[in-house]
């Protein structure tokens, strides 16, 4: 049966390749899109049949999650709720916090209200969380039992988020779904993120800029996997998922470094390719890996493109669409001022 999806922050990275999936997967569905296009969204993220007389069934709405009015009437012609819109940069998140808190946190509270308040005409609310808000793992692999430690202001806003999310569950049954996707990364994710920054990098012969001594290590999923894992969390029965939190995960690490190699490898520019060594970012997670048993036991997803094939299919898009990307370059670096009068550039 066709469904009418509300997606926020569909505009940005994640967000836009999974309305690109629904879209494509389900031709039927209809599909609204909340996003306030901050310097992370785009127009030219979406779909150009999101703009089309063409497709009366897919809207764009520029407006605020942060604000009720907006939020309770898109949420109401809604059968099902994906909520991606946040403030997402950890770096950006230790310059100013404010707007992580604010949107990250009090506006995952207000979709949530209008979730309550829409009553049983909601049959599923995605809340996207994220792995940072584990911290650093204290054992060989994060599964969601594993403590909450955040270490950034922006894995704190979406921790308090995801909580937020937990306590109306337990509160108003609200049919919610907790996901904590580790790292994402795919066309079009913004280039102040680490993949995005090196492909651009050594594609403009610049050096890439790595933080510390780039040890520090991560689980990277290809989003078109995520989407395939949303869209199981959405279709399966409610009571297997709802109340529930899913981690999503390939269960191996790369680090900063093996990231920088691989893409100086893809781009062969091994000789060339320069890397420029910064002060570690404070508050840095050192490891990172997932475990994503439950998913694959419970729905049988896995991932099913490789870190290698993701990176090159990645770096194929940006080879491809530098007219898109270049408006972004000043926005790579993101002034710190750790020692007074020190500014340095992450
Ligand atoms: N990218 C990753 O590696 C990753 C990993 C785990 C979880 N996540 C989560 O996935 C979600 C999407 O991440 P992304 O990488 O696509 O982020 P992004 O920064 O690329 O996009 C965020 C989108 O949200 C919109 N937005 C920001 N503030 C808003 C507001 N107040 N109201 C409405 N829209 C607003 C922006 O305009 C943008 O389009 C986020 O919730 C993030 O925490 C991302």
């Amino acid at each position: 049966m066709a469904k009418r999806l509300l997606i926020t922050g569909g505009a940005g990275f994640v967000g836009s390749n999974f309305t690109q999936y629904i879209m494509q997967k389900y031709p039927g569905y209809e599909i609204a899109i909340l996003d306030a296009m901050t310097y992370a969204g785009s127009i030219d993220n979406l779909p150009a049949e999101m703009f089309s007389n063409e497709h009366p069934g897919y809207s764009f709405w520029h407006g605020d999650v942060r604000n009720p009015e907006i939020v309770n009437a898109l949420v109401a012609g809604s059968d099902i709720v994906v909520h991606f819109a946040a403030e997402t940069h950890v770096t950006r998140s230790i310059f100013d916090n404010r707007h992580f808190f604010e949107t990250d946190v009090l506006g995952t509270q207000t979709v949530a209200n209008a979730v309550q308040r829409a009553g049983k005409s909601i049959e599923r609310f995605i809340h996207i969380s994220t792995s940072e808000v584990y911290g650093t793992a204290v054992r060989n692999e994060i599964d969601e039992d594993h403590p909450l430690n955040p270490m950034s202001p922006y894995a704190s806003a979406k921790c308090g988020a995801d909580r937020l999310v937990y306590s109306y569950m337990a509160t108003y049954d609200i049919p919610a779904v907790i996901v904590r996707p580790f790292n994402i990364f795919g066309p079009r994710q913004h280039l102040e993120k680490v993949i995005p920054r090196f492909i651009t990098s050594v594609l403009r012969d610049e050096p890439m800029t790595v933080h510390g001594n780039g040890t520090a290590a991560r689980d990277f999923v290809f989003v078109e996997d995520i989407c395939r894992a949303l869209d199981l969390l959405m279709h399966a029965p409610c009571e297997q998922v709802c109340g529930e939190v899913f981690n999503i995960a390939t269960g191996k690490h790369w680090s900063i470094n093996d990231i920088a190699e691989a893409v100086s490898e893809e781009l062969h520019a091994v000789d060339e390719a320069k890397v420029e060594n910064v002060i570690e970012r404070p508050g840095q997670v050192t490891r990172h890996t997932g475990c994503a048993r439950k998913i694959t036991e419970q729905l049988g997803w896995k991932p099913s493109v490789s870190w290698r094939e993701g990176l090159r299919r990645t770096i194929r898009w940006y080879q491809d669409n530098e007219p898109v990307w270049d408006k972004q370059v000043w926005l790579r670096k993101v002034p710190l001022n750790y020692t007074p009068g020190v500014t340095e550039y992450h």
